[in-house]
């Protein structure tokens, strides 16, 4: 019998329309557009302004333009997996709501929390759900409303992140192409170093919580990027030598956006030249778990059917890893 994979058969995507430049952020702390750029890499990044709008807003609409795209029935789809850190609600899952707005009739839906690495779980998640022989369809979204975690007194944090997300279909192929391997690690050291400290079940939220502004990110960033740095490395090195990638055998390689200086010093590590690397963080700047799917939208009609790509990323827990995808379609499919 020929072994089924799962194929990536479409891409969907949403920014919200506003433009937080960095010249109106140094109006609000004391930074400047150079030294953002120059030690970030980001010119501007996306907010999601509108009152009463989360996650799952800008989740639907990219799993809205993601059906369309590929021309799906929505009662065909089977599962639907969002990861995200910043859900619509403690509970039900942003998920759920998905499912309800899109008219899912006939999915499961549930959230994966990995921080920055969630799409990269929720990817393989979902693939092997589809390995399974027992799923057809399976959406999987990494999109992220990180304004609403976001200090923007706080000179440290607020000049990184944006909002942001995107979605790709899922789908069986007995053909050479898919998600081929992942390389994906938990180590839990990272919680000094990056975390939120209050709202969850240690600490939930009271006026002195809110009055220490204690939920918001805190990050001790010379520390994560070092981090970073080296378990990207680490994780895309085992992904080409299990696979036996030589680097001119990799057409793409699409990091995490979290800085334009660590996704230089993980290629350059691993020897792929900038003109294979794709970066969007100038515009977006860090969208956690929306960073990947958003560089597969913006670049999209860049790949042909068998390219290989590496995906990679790391964030908080420490959480990481790296997934090898051979491409399954030539250019844009709009
Ligand atoms: O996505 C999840 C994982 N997260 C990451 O991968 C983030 C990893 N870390 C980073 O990207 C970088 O560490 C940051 C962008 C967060 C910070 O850049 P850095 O080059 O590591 O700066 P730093 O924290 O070492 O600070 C250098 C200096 C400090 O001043 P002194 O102590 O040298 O006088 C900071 O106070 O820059 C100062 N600084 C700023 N200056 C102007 C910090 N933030 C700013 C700012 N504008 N916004």
């Amino acid at each position: 019998m020929e072994s089924i994979n799962a194929v990536i058969t479409g891409v969907g995507g949403y920014v919200p329309d506003y433009i937080l430049t960095n010249d109106e952020i140094s109006k609000m702390v004391d930074t400047t557009d150079e030294w953002i750029m120059g030690r970030i890499g980001i010119k501007e990044r996306r907010i999601l302004k509108e009152e009463g709008l989360g996650t799952s807003y800008i989740a639907r609409k990219a799993a809205k333009q993601l059906i369309q795209r590929t021309k799906t029935n929505p009662d065909d789809i089977d599962l639907v997996i969002v990861a995200t850190t910043t859900p619509d609600y403690r509970f039900p899952s942003t998920a759920s709501i998905v499912c309800e707005r899109l008219g899912l009739k006939n999915a499961f839906a549930f959230d994966m929390q990995a921080v920055c690495s969630g799409f990269l779980y929720a990817l393989e998640t979902g693939a092997n759900f589809i390995r399974s022989g027992n799923y057809k369809k399976v959406i999987v979204i990494g999109a992220e409303k990180m304004s609403s975690i976001i200090d923007y007194t706080d000179r440290a944090t607020c000049p990184i992140f944006g909002d942001g997300g995107g979605a790709v279909m899922l789908e069986a192929t007995t053909e050479n192409v898919g998600i081929m391997d992942a390389v994906l690690r938990t180590d839990g050291k990272g919680l000094p170093f990056l975390h939120i400290k209050a709202g969850g079940s240690v600490c939930p939220p009271s006026y002195y919580t809110l009055d220490n502004k204690m939920h918001y990110i805190y990050q001790e960033g010379r520390t994560v990027f070092k981090y970073a740095v080296a378990n990207m490395s680490d994780a895309c090195e085992a992904l080409i030598e299990r696979n036996h990638l030589s680097k001119e055998k990799i057409d793409w390689v699409i990091p995490h956006q979290a800085n334009q200086r660590i996704i230089a010093a993980v290629t350059q590590r691993l020897g792929i030249p900038p003109e294979k690397v794709m970066v969007n963080i100038e515009r977006y700047g860090n969208t956690s778990a929306g960073t990947l799917p958003l560089c597969l939208w913006d670049f999209e009609n860049k790949f042909k059917k068998g390219d290989n790509l590496i995906f990679t990323a790391f964030g908080a827990g420490f959480a990481w890893g790296a997934i090898y995808v051979k491409w399954g379609y030539n250019g844009n499919k709009e």
